[in-house]
């Protein structure tokens, strides 16, 4: 599996590079890449002379990943400005490469709500993405949960890997559904039903048409 980690801060010591890595190590096994989300700011301008190279490459990547990991820090009450640069800019190719794509997000910050914020602002974003956006587990680390540089928190370790195992089914089950091969055992299945119809209140004899409501387990 293709697992790809997009971290919403460019710093070298980053929190959230070093808690997407510990998200693959849980996710493993798998091919995993970071994304360069050193991208120019987006502008429409740019954007007609000619798609920059490193924002093809990102889309690429999105592309290729059979499942995507985000780990966003918190400005100021919401997702880093790089990470919706990046959103933005990926936004601008259709068919829209995040679209149907198994996303887990995560985030880590200084604040002791460790990203909380950040993380519903994530979630409100990727609604126009129409991404499978794992709701839980709700992943927020404080910055004490790492040392040197990794992630050691025995609760955060463990939240970690059980969002990971859900985005690995997940996974699991988009790859199978684009290849068209048999879904694995303990892989999550979504069965797209019909919803049925409330039964009608008042009744109309005369119409030729009933609201009939379907057995929930046909
Ligand atoms: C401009 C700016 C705004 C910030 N705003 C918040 C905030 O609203 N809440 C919070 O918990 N931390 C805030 N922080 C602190 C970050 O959570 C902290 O620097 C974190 O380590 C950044 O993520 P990184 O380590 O992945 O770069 C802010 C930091 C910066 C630079």
């Amino acid at each position: 599996m293709k697992l790809l980690g997009i971290s919403g801060s460019l710093r070298a010591a980053s929190l959230n590079t070093a808690l997407a890595r510990a998200a693959a190590e849980a996710f493993a096994p798998a091919s995993f890449t970071l994304a360069d989300l050193n991208l120019p700011l987006y502008d429409g301008d740019l954007e007609a002379r000619g798609m920059p190279e490193v924002v093809l490459a990102l889309n690429a990547a999105i592309r290729d990943a059979d499942a995507i990991v985000i780990a966003t820090p918190e400005y100021n009450a919401a997702l880093s400005g790089v990470l919706k640069n990046a959103l933005d800019w990926s936004s601008r190719v259709k068919p829209m490469p995040l679209t149907g794509k198994p996303v887990a997000i995560l985030s880590a910050a200084a604040g002791k709500a460790g990203g909380q914020r950040a993380q519903m602002t994530l979630r409100h974003c990727l609604l126009a993405f129409d991404a499978l956006v794992l709701p839980a587990p709700q992943v927020f680390v404080h910055a004490s949960a790492f040392e040197d540089g990794r992630l050691t928190d025995e609760t955060a370790l463990k939240l970690v890997a059980q969002l990971m195992a859900r985005l690995r089914s997940c996974g699991l089950s988009a790859a199978c559904a684009r290849a068209g091969a048999p879904l694995e055992r303990g892989v999550i299945l979504t069965e797209r039903r019909p919803c049925p119809r409330p039964p009608s209140r008042r009744r109309r004899s005369s119409s030729p048409i009933r609201a009939v409501s379907t057995p929930r387990s046909s």
